[in-house]
């Protein structure tokens, strides 16, 4: 999707013939989007990337977690830093929120994963902390705290978690995740006012060889979890070119636009998906007319659901909110959210006193369906959240943040 990109040795014209120095055929294969009518890449194998040898059905524990509507209609707050840690960044995923659309898991990981094939669509990897090695068909990409990796769908892959814990947001899209439409001309380049641009995404190191046989990988697609057992290991392209391929992108490159006055959520965009967006709320200047009030209004997205996923920053300025770093809110459509009483008169008091930027770093995923709430995340809930802002209200807390936060 991004950019043309050529890794390894490809022949001169597509779909010529491609030998190695001992006169074999490398075998080629299309790896494209939306049948033969959007991007994809080429890629050369030194083996059939056709040759399986054994199906075996799974139980997709994760897949099949227990969905419910999130009904009372509340607010919600999880706290994935009380989440138990373990397993890998594929299996070991936790869901949280999902719809038809996506699904939204959280996974603090410490091993490797094993070969995973998403064929229901593609994946963005949010790395919180940790870090890990992100090997491919298309070769390696480094990711660390701040990456987004967005994963093609059928891209063959594994995780390989680095020192530490790797805490992890992962969006399953049914569908391809992509940058704004807006953001690029006709023909796919980043305009001049996109908040990044092709320098700022890292592709694949590569191409990545690895010698086997009777290699097993998990492939999930619409019906559920198989393992299937290849002939030889699908890491074996010599060369690939084309548009569609795995990349990173850092949080940290994101550059924020700011208004005089305050500014809605649309210029944090970073990617969509099939109905639903991610946002990225980044370290800015506070918004700075002299009359501005520089957090955000109360505000009600009648078509939406907002995850908000709290990553870095000073969120021990939010006290009364009960959030804090690994925090992930939930603002449903038919509640009405927003700073909490008594913030505006505290940012608006730190301006005064020399405080005019915000520090903290956010996720936020925008539904266009509403998110149904799995089993595994309600261990996590803060039962108090709902009611925090008439607890301030009513003065039950005092609000001692002269920072609302990045949200919205
Ligand atoms: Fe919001």
């Amino acid at each position: 999707m991004p950019y043309y990109r050529v890794a390894g040795e490809i022949p001169r014209k597509r779909h010529v013939r491609f030998r190695d120095a001992a006169g074999n055929l490398y075998a080629e294969e299309l790896m494209g989007e939306e049948g033969f009518v959007s991007d994809s890449s080429l890629l050369y194998h030194v083996h059939p990337p056709t040759a399986i040898v054994k199906s075996e059905g799974l139980t997709d524990v994760a897949g099949q977690a227990r969905l419910a509507p999130n009904h009372p209609l509340l607010p919600r707050h999880f706290r994935t830093q009380d989440l138990p840690s373990g397993g890998d960044l594929v299996l070991g995923r936790q869901p949280m929120m999902a719809n038809d659309d996506v699904r939204i898991s959280f996974a603090a990981a410490d091993t490797a994963s094993d070969l995973y094939r998403n064929s229901a669509g593609d994946e963005a990897v949010y790395l919180r902390s940790g870090s890990a090695t992100f090997e491919s068909v298309y070769g390696t990409i480094t990711a660390g705290p701040g990456d987004y990796v967005i994963v093609p769908r059928g891209t063959i892959h594994r995780w390989l978690p680095g020192e530490g814990i790797v805490h992890a947001l992962v969006v399953e899209a049914r569908g391809h995740i992509r940058p704004p439409r807006r953001y690029l001309s006709q023909y796919g380049q980043f305009l001049e006012h996109a908040p990044y641009c092709e320098r700022d995404l890292r592709g694949p190191d590569g191409p990545l060889l690895a010698d086997g046989e009777d290699v097993p990988v998990m492939v999930r697609n619409r019906d559920g979890l198989t393992r299937l057992t290849y002939a030889y290991h699908p890491f074996d392209v010599v060369g690939w070119d084309g548009y569609l391929y795995p990349y990173a992108f850092n949080i940290a490159d994101f550059e924020p636009i700011v208004k005089r006055t305050h500014a809605p959520p649309p210029v944090h965009q970073t990617f969509e998906g099939p109905n639903f967006v991610i946002c990225s709320f980044c370290p800015r200047p506070l918004d700075f007319d002299p009359e501005a009030v520089p957090i955000p209004y109360n505000h009600h997205n009648v078509d939406s659901d907002e995850m908000m996923y709290y990553v870095a920053g000073d969120y021990s300025a939010r006290k009364g909110s009960g959030v804090g770093l690994g925090s992930i809110t939930l603002h449903p459509s038919g509640f009405t959210h927003g700073p909490q009483p008594g913030a505006v008169e505290a940012v608006i008091k730190g301006l005064a006193e020399g405080k005019t930027t915000t520090d903290e770093t956010a996720v936020m995923i925008d539904t266009f369906r509403p998110l149904l709430l799995a089993d595994p995340v309600r261990t996590a809930e803060d039962p108090e959240y709902a009611w925090s802002w008439a607890s301030a209200a009513r003065g039950k807390v005092s609000p001692q943040s002269a920072d609302q936060g990045p949200g919205f």
